[in-house]
């Protein structure tokens, strides 16, 4: 029987935190493991104490958190300030940080002192790249240079123009082919786990039969190893519906409208603040203060000198 402490699948005062071995068993064992994105100390204390295994410092937070048209603008230095601030609230899940676009392409040494920043500025354990084709090199030096490294294929949403638009791949046979690649690719890189991003279930069904290492799908059927989510969609912080891969499990952005409506409606209607809202004074403290203020000459600049 093995020894090594299961991935944990409920929060608890005694869960240690996330290995990577401890993914590649649950592989081994078919547990389901459950990654979310977070970006910043609430997300990540959310994601703490929900439970689950792996938290993704998306680019999909130049989005979601930092209102970018796209995830190409976002910084290397903005990825580091989310990242930061989710490991403040973070314990037990591991802790992965996406490199942005424009932060690893250009050289292996580009991509090894990016993913160095990630794990000694940031404090993250991982680091996720997109693509295949130059990124399998890129993937290989930063594994190499001793940082876990995660693999991105499919829809890849930094190349999304490349890919034709913000759409499923791998539904042609050669595009499926090229998706296969690219995953074998990275996992012979030294990948440790891999993300499946909108291709159809059949192809990410059949490519499970090929690949040993751990893989998180989103919007990839249900035969990948875990399931990932982008928090904001999960729970309904974002206007729309999202892609056809979400599942929503709360409203939040209307609840938080709706929050903040009933401030202002409050505030407005002189109901808000209430006698228990407000602080006291002891009454003698209170006099003695008056009769400074009003002072013998009166005026309340005689304060200022
Ligand atoms: O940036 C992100 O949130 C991602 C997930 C969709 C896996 O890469």
């Amino acid at each position: 029987m093995s020894t090594m402490p299961k991935v944990p699948t409920t929060p608890g005062a005694d869960r240690l935190p996330v290995r990577l071995p401890q993914l590649a068993e649950a592989k081994r064992l078919g547990e389901p493991i459950v990654m979310v994105t977070a970006y910043d100390y609430p997300s990540a204390q959310a994601a703490e104490a929900a439970g689950v295994d792996l938290v993704l410092v998306g680019d999909s937070g130049a989005m979601t958190v930092l209102g970018y048209p796209s995830t190409v603008p976002v910084s290397l230095d903005e990825m580091l300030m989310l990242a930061a601030a989710v490991r403040r609230g973070l314990h037990t899940p591991l802790l992965v940080g996406d490199l942005p676009f424009g932060s690893y392409e250009a050289s292996d040494e580009q991509a090894i002192a990016t993913a160095q920043r990630f794990v000694k500025e940031a404090g993250c354990d991982a680091v996720k790249l997109k693509g295949g084709g130059g990124s399998v090199s890129r993937a290989h030096a930063i594994a190499r240079a001793g940082i876990p490294v995660m693999g991105h294929v499919g829809l890849t949403p930094q190349t999304a123009t490349a890919l034709g638009g913000y759409k499923a791949q791998g539904r042609t046979a050669e595009r499926a082919l090229q998706v296969a690649r690219d995953a074998v690719a990275l996992e012979h890189a030294g990948c440790f786990s891999l993300v499946f991003e909108a291709i159809p279930a059949a192809v990410s069904e059949a490519l499970m039969e090929r690949i040993e290492i751990p893989v998180i799908g989103i919007g990839a059927g249900s035969a990948t190893d875990g399931q990932v989510l982008v928090f904001h969609d999960l729970l309904g912080i974002r206007e729309g519906h999202g892609a056809r891969f979400v599942k929503r499990y709360a409203d939040l952005l209307d609840a938080m409208t709706d929050g903040v409506r009933q401030f202002a409606d409050d505030v407005r209607a002189g109901r808000f603040p209430q006698h228990d809202h407000t602080y006291s004074i002891d009454p003698d403290e209170f006099a003695e203060f008056r009769r400074q203020l009003e002072g013998a000459h009166g005026g309340v600049y005689d304060l200022l000198s």
